[in-house]
């Protein structure tokens, strides 16, 4: 066979091969994708902090498992708390992601250290024993100090949401775990931190609902000791503690709009989006333990007008967009012409990212997104419907749309507390898993 033939023969069987994965693809994307049990008895490091709207660790396993080769790239834009990188990881694949909140990559680098839980025993045990001993014995130290460390509006958010005793504590806290030479140990120690104050329930604050992203203030609650929280959600964090098989994991403050990429290097793309409009709002609630690692509230108010989704649309260029989508935004703008300029900043902005997403991907590869839809003002702005034309317009094929329902629970989307046909009330109970095919 002369070398042209060769390159025919690869190229054919190349082809049969995509058009099996591409089958097997379609096949996933049909059966049934809500997970509703076993959830305790897999990795761990899933349930080290909560996290608003991440997907069950078995929708990306699924995928990666059946459409990716061992040691191939798995690709995840929107990290969040990493469930796609940490399942790529354990399945032996090299895990991309990116994420431009701030807590998406503490919580993610520390998933991804390496120490033994021995040493991290000891080193916490330090911490706690120092930290008690300076809220004991030097409060009017630790008291001078809080004043130096944070400028008056980030002052006044914490004594809105913080009772003083629990802000000596945390400060006391936060200054020991600075100290840590053992950086893998220290990025531990600093998810667990953060992990008492973003609570679905009890928690350090005096916040009811952090982790749903709605706090409000209850003033009858009385706040567990950031102490004794600290200390117990060590011992659950550690247990059942495994090293990771040694996987390549690349983590990274970047925009999915534009990411540190070559073109067509990624076997797979596994990722869900933030919800148009702001629905689930991240800073609202990261808020309350990124001021502890030295975030100013001014500058998170900055970070949270460049989410994918924040309703800020000063200064912004709002694309041309296809024409449902299109249709959707006049629709919204028609009976709210604020929220639908949101909309159609949310969808202008989804288009770049899946052309982003379109030019790093592989030929002969799926680009899976895990999206529900909203009701704004009353308009179901149908947004799997309006992605998956957006997708189609910059190149994908759609393989197909697999359907799930939302365990609104255990995702921690907002939940009943809300007043009945609020908007959040009428969100989705179904999510949509869109796979796009780059031919
Ligand atoms: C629905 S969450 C992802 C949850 C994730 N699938 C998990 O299981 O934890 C969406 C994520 O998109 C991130 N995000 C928002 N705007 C972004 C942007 N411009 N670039 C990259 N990530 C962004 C948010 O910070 C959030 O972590």
């Amino acid at each position: 066979m002369n070398r042209d033939m060769n390159v025919e023969v690869v190229s054919r069987f190349k082809r049969k091969d995509n058009a099996a994965q591409r089958e097997l693809c379609e096949q996933l994307l049909q059966t049934n994708l809500d997970f509703k049990s076993s959830r305790n008895n897999h990795e761990p490091r899933h349930y080290w902090h909560a996290f608003p709207a991440k997907f069950p660790w078995q929708l990306p396993k699924l995928f990666i498992e059946n459409l990716t080769p061992v040691a191939g790239r798995v690709l995840d834009p929107m990290a969040g708390s990493c469930t796609t990188l940490l399942e790529a990881s354990l399945l032996n694949r090299e895990s991309v992601g990116f994420d431009i909140d701030p807590l998406s990559l503490i919580i993610g680098r520390a998933k991804f250290q390496r120490f033994s839980p021995d040493s991290a025993v000891e080193t916490a045990y330090r911490v706690l024993k120092e930290a008690r001993e300076k809220f004991d014995f030097f409060k009017d130290k630790l008291k001078d100090a809080l004043k130096k460390r944070f400028d008056p509006e980030t002052l006044s958010f914490l004594d809105y949401w913080f009772l003083e005793d629990t802000q000596l504590e945390l400060l006391a806290l936060i200054r020991e775990i600075e100290k840590i030479a053992d950086e893998a140990i220290k990025q531990f120690l600093m998810l667990i931190f953060s992990s008492i104050i973003i609570t679905k329930s009890g928690g350090v604050t005096m916040a009811y609902d952090l982790a749903h992203t709605r706090p409000h203030r209850v003033l009858s609650k009385v706040p567990n000791s950031a102490f004794q929280d600290f200390s117990k959600r060590l011992f659950k964090n550690l247990q059942k503690f495994q090293e990771l098989p040694p996987a390549e994991v690349f983590l990274k403050e970047a925009d999915a709009k534009n990411m540190p990429l070559a073109g067509e290097s990624v076997d797979l793309i596994f990722t869900s989006p933030p919800y148009a409009n702001n629905a689930i709002d991240y800073m609202r609630a990261h808020k309350f333990s990124l001021v502890w690692f030295g975030c100013k509230i001014s500058d998170l108010k900055q970070i949270r007008k460049t989410y994918l989704g924040s309703e800020t649309t000063l200064n912004f260029r709002l694309n041309d967009l296809p024409a449902y989508s299109k249709s959707k935004v006049l629709e919204l703008k028609k009976i709210n012409k604020k929220k639908g300029r949101a909309l159609h900043r949310y969808y202008s902005e989804m288009c770049e990212v899946i052309k982003e997403m379109y030019r790093v991907l592989k030929h002969g590869r799926a680009c899976v997104i895990v999206v529900a839809s909203s009701v704004l003002s009353g308009v179901d702005v149908e947004t799997h419907l309006c992605l998956s034309e957006i997708g189609k317009t910059h190149g994908f094929e759609m393989a197909h749309t697999g359907k799930r329902s939302i365990d609104r629970n255990r995702r921690m989307l907002p939940t009943s507390h809300n007043k009945t046909g609020s908007q959040i009330e009428t969100r989705m109970h179904t999510e949509y898993i869109l796979g796009f095919w780059k031919v």
